[in-house]
């Protein structure tokens, strides 16, 4: 299997602490199964991509791993102006190897207005998107509809595998699950980020996949689709999106009770709110990005 989502880098963001840490969480994906783990440093206002640092501390735990785990690097591009801008003015760098597949991440409980143009942006510079872990974003459960936009215009969607059966609470959970049922999701990975507290687990999703839907779709989710990525190769042919296209809505909805709790920022936020209006800045910003790791 093929991690394609892990902050596995010690010291750049609030993944890994430090150098034993990395190494124990690279040797228990190994030990599950897991061949290859693409590194996935933050790069937000809280954790700036730090390239030379990065760099550094990714050659040495690759000479470290030598022969028990294979590593690539990439990001978790937030979806920032700044970002964007930076991106696009340095084609391909901050996707895996730098070769055209990028994991992006959206504020928490805003969506901006312009993340459509956003994406296009994007695109145009030659980024193949692929939106992390929609199913555990607040402003996503409220409106879930924007994920088969997102779909539409291009996007894959990499699940967190944990969110399959529950680790992350049972709304995400069944979010998750009809993503599966509807062939929606193009991608699993662990989003790790400790030993304990967010572990490399993928085996126990995979096998959950291979129940549910059958063993190729666990080997297409956690294997072949992956491997595409990382080599950076023109994206296959899937199973029938089913409803995309006929945009018919996901079962899949939130109680009102459930919708005050994930929703007091989207009440915030006016239909025309973009990248600079997000009424989060400074110190809030910080924690509602901190709360969505
Ligand atoms: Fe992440």
């Amino acid at each position: 299997m093929i991690d394609l989502h892990h902050h596995l880098i010690y010291g750049v963001d609030d993944g890994a602490p430090d150098l034993d840490t990395s190494l124990e969480m690279a040797r228990m994906a190994a030990a599950e199964g897991i061949t290859r783990i693409v590194c996935t440093p933050h790069a937000n206002d809280v954790y700036p991509f730090n390239a030379p640092l990065i760099e550094e501390r990714f050659a040495e735990l690759r000479a470290q791993l030598a022969g028990t785990i294979e590593l690539s690097l990439a990001c978790d591009f937030h979806m920032t102006a700044e970002n964007i801008a930076e991106a696009c003015a340095n084609p391909l760098r901050y996707s895996i190897d730098g070769k055209g597949y990028l994991l992006i991440e959206f504020p928490s409980f805003v969506i901006p207005a312009s993340t459509p143009e956003a994406i296009f942006r994007l695109q145009s510079a030659g980024y193949t998107l692929v939106v992390t872990h929609p199913e555990r974003y607040p402003a996503v459960l409220r409106q879930p509809a924007l994920i088969g936009e997102w779909m539409r215009a291009g996007c894959l969607i990499q699940v967190t595998a944990g969110s399959l059966y529950g680790r992350f609470g049972t709304v995400q959970q069944m979010l998750a699950n009809e993503l599966l049922e509807r062939n929606w999701i193009h991608f699993l990975a662990t989003d790790a980020h400790h030993p304990v507290r967010r572990p490399p687990h993928l085996l126990t999703a995979y096998n959950y996949v291979a129940r549910r839907a059958g063993e190729e779709t666990a080997r297409r989710l956690c294997i072949a689709n992956p491997r595409t990525a990382v080599e950076g190769a023109p994206w296959p042919e899937q199973p029938e999106p089913k409803g995309l296209w006929e945009n018919e809505p996901l079962r899949f909805s939130l109680t009102p009770e459930k919708k005050s709790l994930f929703g007091r920022r989207v009440k915030a936020a006016s239909p025309a709110v973009n990248d600079e209006q997000t009424p989060a800045p400074g110190f809030w910003r910080r924690l509602l990005q901190r709360r969505q790791r």
